[in-house]
């Protein structure tokens, strides 16, 4: 049964039909469910008492629930918010205050309401009516099955949380054990923009964003980060705890940040969920928790939150580093620097069905399965992410066309050198005007990006920027030509095949492995960017790495890809990469 959109338990339905039917003002019944309940202002006029009081009589009352996406409503199962206050109860957290930002149904007031026993005061806010109704439903359902359970002062505010003050009650109860527990919404400022939403903050400078960028999509953040920074903000001087339930990347940000913010906050842990278990979502999520009024700390503790015992990692700060796992990071940092040959990113075009193509019995096929003739000149075999499997590759199953050599190039000149490929590409133009990325605005027709000197070298090392491998490829030039890779792979090119071996030697070595698993988070979007590929001191792991070591590698190499090279040039690598006295690198590759 529903009432007021919300949902209501038998047992509350007919408690409130008793005992209202016969009172006739709000403020009486207000008395009566404070006496009963401790709940402060549970009807707001005499309109609100007469709807519940004739709707009662009605057995039944099906309303569809509305779409609620931009509220970013993942209610917490009850029996996860029970776990979560037992799980506080045994570091012996016990409030006084309890503060559930964004209550939603109120699982977590009811879990805290069942095992904290010395709470004085709960302060549940808000923003969709029907879930303020359940709440104080809930309050109730749980009161009448536990008469003798202690009954604090409780407020449900029906509220935006970004207009509470949450300043005036930090104030108010500076004095008491503080918790700030709950799960806000989860959802993106971008998201918020697609639905044309304004469930944001108005004025807020958030990541240097206002409210109003944040609609227009510039710069993407979580709504839930927001909140949890204004309660770790405002209540970090008062003795107490946080736990909220957000995604991994919100906590992520928070221990990121916490160099430059230095709140008082310590013990930070990060309690990892089965989210599709819990809220059946594929969404990476955790327990933040940390304790408040405490010199600040820079890290955070991992737990396995149905497996408790042992933190089985720890990330964040190391002096000035940030970090994926500090232990292993201490054993590989001296190779965290600066890598001395630029990573780049691989070739961009947005046009995958004209500019992707097969080669099928001497034919080029592109993605609209048209058989197409074209010079060979700017064709070049490219790879992708899911290509970049072995150690060593000479042929590509895709081929692209190169419509420039560097980063704005005038194309004019495909007309008359390469007609057919002109043909070709003026005959989809409109494929390439409809790329939405406002990069290719005021370019030369058919332009790319992604292009430059790097991407004719004929010797490159490259690593899937999507995937967890791990593993450097080598490539190798197929029929006399480099080979191109697109923009999810990261590449630095060289001249000589020798260069290009040793690199990657050191790259795919234990060391590189042990240090990139340091430093990458498993739910980012992208495991490897070019910063972090920037981090790899090549010139380090060079000086580490033994020459029995080094042959032994190069002679399976040899041997598996019929490869012939020889350490001969590897002083010669060694001197390419130290900087001269001026800073700059002796010579490039
Ligand atoms: C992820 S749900 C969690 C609800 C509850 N905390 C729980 O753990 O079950 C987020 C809740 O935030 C509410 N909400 C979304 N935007 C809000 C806002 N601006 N102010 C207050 N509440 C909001 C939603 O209606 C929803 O109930």
């Amino acid at each position: 049964m529903k009432i007021f959109e919300a949902n209501i338990s038998h047992q509350v339905s007919d408690f409130l039909n008793d005992n209202l039917k016969r009172i006739t003002s709000f403020e009486k019944a207000n008395q009566k469910m404070y006496d009963t309940f401790g709940i402060i202002h549970f009807f707001d006029n005499n309109a609100e008492l007469e709807t519940i009081k004739e709707i009662l009589a009605i057995t039944h009352n099906v309303v569809e629930e509305p779409d609620r996406a931009e509220y970013g409503d993942f209610q917490t199962n009850s029996d996860l918010a029970n776990k979560v206050t037992l799980h506080l109860l045994s570091k012996e957290i016990s409030p006084k205050i309890v503060i559930e930002p964004t209550c939603g149904k109120g699982n977590f007031i009811i879990a805290s309401l069942r095992n904290f026993k010395h709470i004085k005061n709960i302060f549940g806010i808000e923003i969709y009516k029907p879930y303020v109704w359940e709440t104080k439903f809930n309050i109730i359902d749980f009161f009448l099955d536990n008469p003798k359970a202690n009954k604090p002062e409780i407020s449900i505010t029906h509220c935006n949380v970004f207009d509470f003050d949450f300043k005036q009650m930090a104030q108010k109860y500076s004095t008491k054990d503080f918790l700030v527990i709950g799960n806000p919404p989860w959802v993106t400022n971008s998201k918020l923009g697609s639905l044309n939403s304004t469930n944001l903050p108005k004025k807020t400078n958030f990541k240097n964003h206002s409210g109003l960028d944040a609609m227009t999509g510039k710069g993407n953040f979580d709504i839930a980060e927001f909140i949890t920074l204004t309660m770790i903000e405002t209540f970090q001087n008062m003795n107490g705890h946080l736990l909220l339930l957000v995604k991994n990347s919100v906590i992520k940000n928070i221990v990121f940040d916490q160099n430059k913010n230095r709140y008082k906050i310590a013990f930070i842990e990060k309690q990892c969920i089965n989210s599709k278990k819990e809220f059946n979502v594929s969404v990476e999520a955790a327990l933040l928790y940390c304790k408040l009024n405490s010199n600040p700390t820079f890290d955070c503790k991992v737990f396995d939150f149905y497996d408790n015992k042992t933190s089985y990692l720890k990330f964040g700060w190391l002096s000035d580093k940030f970090v994926s796992n500090i232990d292993t990071y201490i054993h590989t940092k001296e190779i965290d620097g600066k890598c001395p040959f630029v990573w780049r990113q691989g070739l961009k075009h947005d046009c995958s069905t004209v500019m992707e193509l097969d080669k099928v019995n001497g034919h080029y096929v592109n993605g609209l399965n048209e058989e197409i003739k074209l010079e060979d000149g700017l064709v070049y075999g490219i790879l992708k992410s899911s290509d970049l499997k072995n150690t060593v590759i000479s042929q590509t199953r895709k081929f692209t066309i190169v419509t420039q050599k560097k980063v704005g190039q005038e194309t004019k000149y495909i007309k008359s050198e390469y007609p057919k490929i002109y043909k070709y590409l003026t005959s989809h133009q409109s494929s390439f005007d409809a790329r939405k990325s406002s990069i290719y605005n005021n370019k030369p027709l058919f332009s790319i990006f992604g292009i430059g000197d790097y991407s004719f070298k004929p010797f490159k090392v490259a690593i899937s920027g999507l995937y967890k491998t791990f593993h450097f490829t080598l490539i190798l030039p197929q029929d006399n030509k480099p080979v191109m890779l697109d923009d999810t792979c990261y590449l630095i090119g060289f001249d000589k095949i020798e260069f290009a071996v040793y690199s990657l030697i050191l790259l795919n070595s234990d060391t590189t492995v042990q240090f990139l698993q340091s430093v990458t988070f498993a739910d980012a979007k992208r495991t490897f960017t070019k910063d972090v590929l920037m981090r790899i001191d090549l010139l380090e792991l060079a000086k580490q790495i033994s020459k029995a070591d080094l042959q032994r590698e190069l002679k399976m190499l040899n041997e598996k890809y019929k490869l012939n090279l020889k350490l001969n040039l590897w002083d010669n690598f060694i001197n390419a990469m130290t900087p001269v006295s001026n800073g700059q690198i002796a010579m490039f590759a």
